[in-house]
Order: structure tokens, then sequence, then C-alpha cells
């Protein structure tokens, strides 16, 4: 069953754009109630973007970054790319440490170092070049990975997702997002559900409204609705994305999604886990080594900006979980679908 997707209809939300003298970026955290582009003419400021989650979701992190790196740039004469690397290099640093889970961050800053050094004269077009590079190869692998992983999806079939993982967190489509616009485009998913994904309500505050903007009917759930979902029978997959996958297929995600699958297994439900090929980090050997984001404990102590906890009372907000690789049916990238990953299905596809 294939058919040829509608973009246009199916992807309509640009969370960055370059324009050229700036990097304009949806801010997060303002929707689904104002659609506002703050403007960052300098690389601090993109880092302080992705800090504050005004820009969010691994692939989305990446390119920003890619982006401030162009934008640090301007501050910096120098000859060639070589003698650039050393003068810029503090600005990447900066970059990186803006968030920790997400391996798409350093991925695209290695890869802004790389063009770099090859680079002449030319550098700062070189790198814009690289900036480009990274924000349509992410476009082109979502939409490959919606086409595989839809194909894994039987007609008539139901789907929970956690989090945003749509146009907002990449360069346009979506990672999980995106199976699941390509398998409602195809005819092969029948019912959307969505958990709200606290604290920062990822899921109720962009994931619906993304597919509302596509005229996809989709159900919110509690978070806590989840495993009386899966029990129910109107789910076959839980579809997610990941902001980190390690060499044995062990899988760093939002939090939340570790107790998805462990619920979706005694339910005899599958997990799909969509993440384009710069989301694996074949050096990271398993879960264990993934640092995980703890935010501040105050995004557990209110709801929209208004306290529900009691004066005094102590929150730990971690925001990222780690899936083991057993508990996962399939990891979808563009380059292929490893089923039941492992250390050597992972190996087979990504190499040392
Ligand atoms: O804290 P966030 O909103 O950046 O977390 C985002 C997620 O966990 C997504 O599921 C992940 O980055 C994949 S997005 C395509």
């Amino acid at each position: 069953m294939t058919q040829t997707i509608d973009y246009a209809r199916y992807d309509r939300i640009r969370p960055i754009r370059w324009t050229g003298q700036a990097l304009e970026l949806l801010d997060q955290r303002r929707l689904p109630f104002a659609e506002e582009y703050i403007a960052c003419g300098d690389s601090d400021a993109v880092a302080a973007a992705i800090r504050e989650l005004v820009v969010r979701g691994a692939p989305a992190i990446g390119i920003a970054a890619a982006w401030g790196v162009v934008l640090a740039a301007r501050a910096v004469e120098a000859k060639d790319g070589a003698a650039a690397a050393p003068l810029l290099e503090p600005a990447l640093q900066r970059l990186n440490a803006a968030r920790p889970t997400a391996v798409n961050l350093a991925w695209a800053l290695a890869r802004m170092r790389a063009a770099l050094l090859l680079a002449g004269g030319d550098w700062r077009i070189a790198l814009e070049r690289e900036a480009r590079g990274i924000e349509t190869e992410d476009l082109a692998a979502n939409r490959r990975m919606g086409e595989l992983g839809a194909a894994l999806i039987a007609p008539g079939s139901g789907v929970l997702t956690h989090c945003n993982t749509g146009s907002l967190a990449t360069a346009g489509f979506g990672t999980a997002l995106g199976v699941i616009r390509a398998g409602v485009a195809q005819g092969r998913i029948g019912r959307v559900f969505a958990d709200e994904t606290r604290p920062w309500m990822q899921g109720a505050r962009l994931t619906v409204w993304e597919l509302q903007q596509d005229g996809i009917d989709a159900t919110l759930i509690a978070d806590a609705a989840a495993s009386h979902l899966l029990r129910n029978g109107e789910v076959q997959w839980v579809v997610v994305g990941a902001d980190r996958i390690c060499a044995n297929g062990d899988v760093a995600n939002k939090i939340g999604t570790y107790q998805l699958a462990i619920s979706a297994r005694f339910h005899g439900k599958k997990v799909m886990v969509v993440a384009p090929s710069s989301t694996v980090d074949m050096a990271t050997p398993s879960g264990e080594a993934i640092e995980i984001e703890e935010r501040d404990p105050a995004e557990l102590l209110g709801v929209a900006g208004s306290r529900t906890v009691a004066d005094g009372v102590r929150a730990w907000n971690p925001v990222f979980d780690v899936t083991p690789a057993a508990l996962i049916d399939a990891i979808v990238t563009e380059k292929g679908v490893v089923d039941r990953p492992d250390e050597a299905s992972m190996r087979a596809l990504f190499g040392a």
C-alpha cells in the first residue's frame, strides 16, 4: 500500500527560519495560543533558546546549534577554516552545553567543526552550506522514515504517541509523528492518541495542535491513562522518537517512554522508535552511559504558571529516561529498520 503523501497538507509548520541575518525560532513555550518567532542574532542567544526550550526536540536543537555556529562566525576574523576553528571553539562549547541528553546537538556541532577544517578562505560560506545541509537532510530523513515506519503498521491500527516529535521537533514532517502522518495518509492508522507528557506538556500543547493543523483526528489522554488505553485494544503500536540511541539499541527519550514500553509489552502491543541516524550514538555502549538531563523542579510545582503544590515540597525532575532495547520492537531510521534491536543488529546497520 504505497501512496504519495501530500506534504503541503501534512507538514505546515517550521520551527526554525534562517533569514540570512538572524535565526528565527518559533517560541514553543507560547504554543498553542501564540505563534511568535524570536530572532537570535548571536550564538549565545541560540544556546539560551535551546536551554530554555524555545526550540526543542533532538533534531531541531542540532539544526539550531548549526545555525548558531554560522552566527558565531560573524564575530571572528580568520584567513581560513583551520584558523577560525580554535577561535570559534568557545562558542561551540557553549552551544554544546545547552542540553546534555540529545546527541543530535553534539553531532551537528561535530559536522560544523569538520566542515570548518576543510574550508579555505570561503569558510563562512562553507559553514552556512553545512548548516543548510543538516537541515535539508533531516527533512529528507523524516520523509523516508515516514514511509518505512508506516509500512510496519497493519491497516486499521491505532497508535499512541508521547511528547512531540513532529515538524516542531525537526526540520519538518517529524520522526514518530512523520510515521503517524504517513500512516494516516495511507489509511493504515485509524486512531491516534497522544498523551499530555507532563510536566512540560509537549503532547498536550504541541502534538495535538500539530495534528489539528493537518486535520488529523487525535485524542488527548492523561499520561496516567496510557495503560488503561493499551489494555482496551484500541492501540496496536506505541510510536515514539528518541534523543539518543545506543550501540546496544537502548533508547533515551522523553521521561515516561520507559513506562509506556513496559506497559505495551505487558499488554502485547508493539513499540516503534523513529529517529534519524543523527540520533544513533554508536560510541555510547548502553543506556547507563547516557547523561539524563534534570531540569528545574519548579516545572513540576505548578500548571500553566499557577502553583499547585504546597510551599516547601521537594520535587525531582528528570526529563528523559532510558528504554532498554529488549522492550523495543523496531527502530526506524532513514537508513533502514532494526527489528528487535541488539548490539549485533545495530552494528549491522550502523557499523562501528
Ligand atoms: O525536552 P524535549 O521536548 O526536547 O524532548 C523531546 C523528546 O524527547 C522527543 O521525543 C525527541 O527529541 C525526539 S523529537 C523528533
